[in-house]
């Protein structure tokens, strides 16, 4: 069952109170200017249940979050957040899913060590053969060079945005900052991402 991008084309983005994937283990890492590069022929792969609790990570998974694997399953994914990402880029992850439809962004996550990796994330909600929800899987490529240059600069002025407004007003302005950046390209946001998977 994919709806591909249906819910997020189209005039704007939907804001929607969803609490999901905010019930967290909160880690304690320090973020330190070092970042590690995807290889070409990369898949970071990972799977949740409905809450965002992590049930499945390949070996590349491991080995670029530098977590171990009897450690993390079960806990949740915000283990690799990297402060530097918007909240409202997971609010509207979380409403994609929850929407019953895929997303694709480009997320920048942090290893154990406080080291960065940027990646291509493709988000799905994963059915049974009765079409109930299981959980969400995520593959992962490694981003165009034009991806994490624009997106480091797209997400700093997301990220101030809701730093300036305060928590209550975050996602809606971080969401606003967003629509505007992709309206003043006279796009949608389905264009806005497949231009930076599609070519470099
Ligand atoms: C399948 C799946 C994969 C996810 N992958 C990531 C990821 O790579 N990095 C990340 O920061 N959050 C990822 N998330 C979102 C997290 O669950 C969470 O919403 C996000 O890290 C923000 O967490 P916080 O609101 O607790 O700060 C993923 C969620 C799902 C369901």
């Amino acid at each position: 069952m994919v709806r591909f991008f249906a819910y997020s084309c189209g005039s704007g983005i939907a804001i929607q109170n969803l609490a999901a994937g905010s019930s967290t283990l909160k880690n304690k890492i320090t973020p330190i200017d070092r970042g590690r590069e995807m290889r070409e022929d990369d898949f970071i792969v990972s799977k949740t249940d409905l809450k965002g609790r992590l049930t499945y990570g390949n070996p590349i998974f491991w080995e670029f979050s530098q977590f171990l694997e009897s450690d993390m399953l079960g806990k949740q994914h915000n283990i690799v957040r990297h402060p530097d990402m918007p909240r409202s880029v997971f609010h509207f992850m979380w409403t994609t899913l929850k929407a019953g439809n895929e997303f694709f962004g480009c997320i920048k996550n942090m290893a154990k060590d406080g080291s960065y990796y940027w990646t291509m994330a493709n988000v799905t909600p994963s059915y049974d053969e009765t079409d109930k929800l299981l959980g969400y899987f995520s593959v992962r490529r490694k981003p165009s060079q034009s991806a994490t240059k624009d997106f480091s600069v797209l997400y700093k002025a997301m990220l101030e945005e809701e730093k300036r407004v305060g928590p209550k007003a975050a996602i809606s302005a971080g969401t606003a900052v967003l629509e505007n950046h992709i309206k003043g390209l006279n796009s949608n946001y389905e264009k806005f991402i497949f231009s930076y998977i599609s070519t470099d």
